[in-house]
């Protein structure tokens, strides 16, 4: 693209529908922010931005195929912590984390919850836990690949109660929600936003939240740290990226249609509904989030090792 051409993009852009890439499948979060944010997104700039989801390897599939995209504001991504985790377990990455990406801004955060399946025999939180430690290997956790948060928390939960379980890896906590309910798994640490339809439908039981604080949304949870698993706190984040070198103009673009979804009522109730929460706006913008992720990289190197996997 030349100087000329690439300005003229920036002018006129969008003039066709956007992908919006989710590195996970179908049903699962990541698929339920982005198509949430991405319909207010499409009204804003006037084209569609469709779904495409290319799951596999903790969101690094996804995460590809945007960071080797045009740089034209044509193909995008939703990620989360597992971006930022994906440097430091995957020693074959086809790109730089830090540098692949021209962050566009920050979406949400939120905590997780630990869920069993409906018929698993353990009253509370407490309960959960003794029998997760005593069942080890016995006891079935899904997750949705290495590095995912689903996977992350899963880490953390094994550090924390000193136990190891038999982890089973699905393209997205969709397809492990589907197990979890069917019986074929028995626990899962899932984010809030497709925990807490299930627990409300009685298709799965939710024992605890990942954050320090209780949830709104889910008061009658306890926090892991009430449980006993002491400074226990994962508190989830996804953002909304392009491919490094896109035009300013456009990032901006992209940005203020983000912010427009993000401040919209009925998105935040939402969010609210399913116990995740928009930043304050200082904490939105571009820079904002290329900082954030610049600090989680950092952060899960320390926690993980460099190829930790
Ligand atoms: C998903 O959309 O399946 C999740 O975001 C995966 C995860 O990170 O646990």
């Amino acid at each position: 693209v030349s100087f000329a051409a690439g300005m003229a993009g920036a002018q006129t852009y969008p003039e066709r529908p956007i992908n919006l890439v989710v590195p996970f499948a179908a049903g699962g979060p990541s698929d339920a922010i982005g198509r949430l944010v991405g319909q207010s997104m499409s009204g804003t700039l006037g084209q569609q931005l469709i779904v495409e989801s290319v799951g596999g390897a903790g969101g690094t599939l996804g995460a590809a195929r945007v960071a080797h995209a045009d740089p034209d504001g044509y193909t995008l991504l939703i990620a989360h912590v597992s971006l930022a985790a994906g440097a430091s377990l995957y020693p074959n990455l086809t790109y730089d984390t830090a540098t692949a990406f021209a962050p566009v801004g920050m979406i949400n955060q939120g905590p997780m919850v630990l869920l069993a399946r409906k018929d698993f025999d353990a009253k509370d939180a407490g309960d959960l836990i003794q029998k997760m430690r005593d069942g080890g290997e016995d006891i079935s956790l899904g997750h949705a690949g290495v590095g995912s948060n689903s996977h992350l928390c899963a880490v953390l939960l094994q550090e924390a109660m000193g136990a190891k379980f038999t982890l089973a890896a699905y393209q997205g906590t969709g397809p492990a929600m589907n197990d979890l309910m069917a019986g074929t798994i028995d626990v899962m640490c899932d984010q809030s936003t497709t925990s807490i339809p299930q627990i409300q439908g009685g298709t799965v039981k939710g024992y605890a939240v990942t954050s320090a604080e209780r949830m709104e949304a889910l008061k009658d949870l306890p926090t892991m740290q009430e449980t006993g698993l002491d400074g226990f706190d994962f508190t989830i984040w996804h953002g909304l990226y392009a491919p490094a070198g896109t035009p300013s103009e456009i990032v901006n673009a992209l940005n203020a249609a983000l912010q427009v979804a993000l401040d919209d009522q009925k998105i935040r109730d939402r969010f609210a509904a399913v116990g995740t929460s928009t930043l304050p706006a200082d904490q939105r913008s571009p820079e904002a989030h290329d900082a954030k992720l610049q600090l989680e990289i950092k952060t899960w190197q320390q926690l993980l090792g460099t190829n930790a996997q």
